[in-house]
């Protein structure tokens, strides 16, 4: 299979392939990005293997398109710089193994058969060739082109080898899988179960990276239900893994919460890329096991748990290494998940409205996406009545904010020329006048302008200044 056509128009090919033939070097374009190219996938950061020495190899391409800086990892055998739109790498071939008790590999010169072998998955392990002989052609030693028509993640080498390797490629598969929506071998999912300790030694870094972008795919769901499966979940995110479970007391048992916070991080996910607020999506019932409660007559209550909930999340960004400027607003919308909907079903007052938009703030219309994507019921008459609900709620919010901005209104005339024209010291009758303009204006007797105001302040000041008036 030749990709000729497909990689021609790159702009950085070219030089890269002439320089291969100048220093008798084979380099290819390997590992994500020809995933991509047959998935057509946009990208901009472009790989390349280099058998040999990868370091000077890359200075010899950024200098013929006059670039100046290159980065080098003179450890790791790999160079990288920007061009244009693109970030490109080249990375000398390695046999690479890994200590067991650590993550930091060592590197040894390899081919390209021992390069290859090493990569996570046989999705990732093709390679084209920018070789004089064979310019453009497909190299696929472990079928990744057939995976990935037949959109499932394999491994190039028994799983158990590939993971231990580097452990945190079981979160890869899982992440591969929610991006592209493909399934994962039967094999990769018997070796996380097993292996799953070993994410253990992997740097919170990384395996917050690889989760949160599970998050930000398009159905995040798929690959936490594999976080789930494997119970990788439980070494991860604790606290989302005992979400699972359901329990029958008498006639009441109440839904799996792992469930369901699967549905509502999936729903939300529909309406935003913001993956903040799926994530708040995600750990909006995070404390429900905790104050889970059989109450007799009534049944499951979960009393408190929004605010509990919202108090775990110092804990769980620390730990995760999350960005602390985001915490505010998570721990905001799990607070007050469940505001919306209590201001919906009592006779509410104003006030309590009110209370709503201060403290939702900007984050009032995430609130009420979040409130939205939690309806998971299959009855459609019960969604529709709760999603009304919201309607009703947010037409309130309307209501009261309309109202505040016509408390903050001013008549156009102010106090000191009212006082001036009317020849009167300041007093309770200055802010009767300016009452009566603002009043004339508000039921739409005059038009809000200050030569309206004006006219009609002449024509009501001496009735104000009249006796019978003070
Ligand atoms: N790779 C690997 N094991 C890892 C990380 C990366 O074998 N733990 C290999 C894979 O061949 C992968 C390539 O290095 O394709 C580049 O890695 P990376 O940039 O992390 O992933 P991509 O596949 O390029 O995908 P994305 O950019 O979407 O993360």
């Amino acid at each position: 299979m030749n990709f000729l056509n497909e990689i021609k128009h790159i702009p950085v090919i070219t030089v890269i392939s002439e320089t291969a033939k100048e220093s008798n070097t084979e380099v290819y374009m390997v590992g994500g990005v020809v995933r991509d190219l047959i998935l057509k996938r946009q990208r901009s950061d472009l790989d390349f293997l280099v058998i040999g020495d990868s370091l000077s190899f890359t200075e010899k391409v950024a200098t013929k398109i006059g670039i100046q800086k290159v980065t080098k990892y003179r450890n790791f055998g790999t160079a990288h710089f920007k061009f244009q739109d693109y970030d490109i790498e080249f990375v000398g071939a390695r046999k690479e193994s890994y200590n067991r008790n650590s993550r930091k590999p060592i590197v040894e010169d390899g081919t390209f058969e021992d390069d290859i072998r090493r990569r996570d998955f046989t999705i990732n392990a093709m390679a084209i060739s920018l070789n004089q002989n064979t310019f453009g052609e497909l190299i696929d030693k472990f079928n990744g082109y057939q995976d990935l028509q037949n959109k499932i993640i394999k491994t190039p080498l028994d799983p158990f080898q590939t993971f231990d390797d580097d452990p945190l490629r079981i979160l890869r598969a899982f992440r591969f899988a929610a991006q592209l929506e493909f399934q994962v071998d039967e094999s990769i999912m018997k070796a996380a179960k097993e292996m799953k300790e070993r994410l253990r030694i992997v740097s919170q870094e990384r395996i917050t990276d690889e989760f949160l972008k599970i998050l930000t795919s398009p159905k995040p769901s798929v690959g936490l239900k594999l976080l789930f499966d494997s119970e990788a979940l439980q070494i991860i995110f604790t606290e989302i893994q005992n979400l699972a479970g359901v329990d029958q007391r008498q006639d009441y048992h109440h839904k799996d919460v792992f469930l369901h916070t699967l549905s509502v991080v999936d729903n939300v996910s529909k309406e935003t890329e913001n993956v903040w607020l799926r994530f708040a999506a995600l750990v909006h019932d995070v404390a429900k096991p905790q104050t889970k409660k059989f109450v007799e007559g009534i049944g499951w209550t979960f009393h408190g748990h929004e605010e509990l909930g919202a108090r775990m999340m110092k804990n769980i960004f620390h730990r995760m290494k999350l960005p602390m400027h985001k915490l505010e607003y998570v721990e905001k919308l799990v607070r007050l998940h469940l505001r919306p909907i209590a201001l919906a079903k009592e006779e509410v007052t104003d006030s309590a409205i009110r209370r709503l938009i201060v403290q939702a703030g900007d984050d009032l219309n995430d609130l009420i996406t979040l409130c939205r994507a939690d309806i998971t019921s299959k009855n459609p008459q019960k969604i529709e009545k709760y999603l009304a609900n919201y309607e009703a709620v947010m037409q309130k919010v309307l209501e009261v904010q309309e109202k505040d901005k016509l408390r903050e209104f001013q008549s156009p005339v102010r106090g000191e020329e009212i006082m001036k024209i009317c020849n009167i010291k300041p007093s309770k009758k200055v802010g009767e006048i300016k009452k009566a303009i603002e009043d004339a204006i508000l039921d739409g007797v005059i038009e809000n302008s200050y030569e309206a105001a004006l006219a009609y302040l002449l024509k009501i000041k001496d009735d104000f200044l009249s006796e019978n008036k003070s």
